[in-house]
């Protein structure tokens, strides 16, 4: 397990990038998301091209920060879950990170999104 330590937002709805360590030729990131009293980590790749989801930074929820969205096709995620409710890679799903808050601190475990990258993310 590698952990690294991650910000997140103090208000909800609301985004957080970091970065993960590299694991091949791109860097990759990823991003926590507080919503609904929730807060959950994703990488940030969309499963439909591969792409980064954000153009600006900590930038990940439509205008009215319900959802994920991809700033390149437009898909629409569930912050919960990562699951892909519309677009082009409906029914697909963002890669969820393990994340724990301990000592005051959250906590991601980005052993996990090393083996995403891998595998192509599936
Ligand atoms: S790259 Fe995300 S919807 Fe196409």
């Amino acid at each position: 397990m590698t952990e690294i330590s991650v910000e997140a937002p103090a208000a909800e709805p609301a985004c957080r990038e970091f970065p993960l360590p590299q694991d091949g030729d791109f860097p990759v990131g990823g991003f926590v998301v507080r919503h609904s009293g929730q807060v959950t980590a994703f990488v940030n790749r969309c499963p439909h091209t591969g792409a980064p989801l954000n153009w600006k930074p900590d930038d990940f929820l439509t205008a009215d920060g319900q959802l994920i969205q991809c700033s390149l096709h437009g898909a629409l995620f569930d912050p919960a879950d990562g699951r892909c409710l519309r677009g082009p890679c409906a029914g697909d799903r963002l890669q969820q990170l393990p994340l724990r808050y301990a000592d005051g601190r959250w906590l991601v475990d980005a052993a996990q999104a090393g083996n995403s990258l891998r595998s192509g993310g599936k």
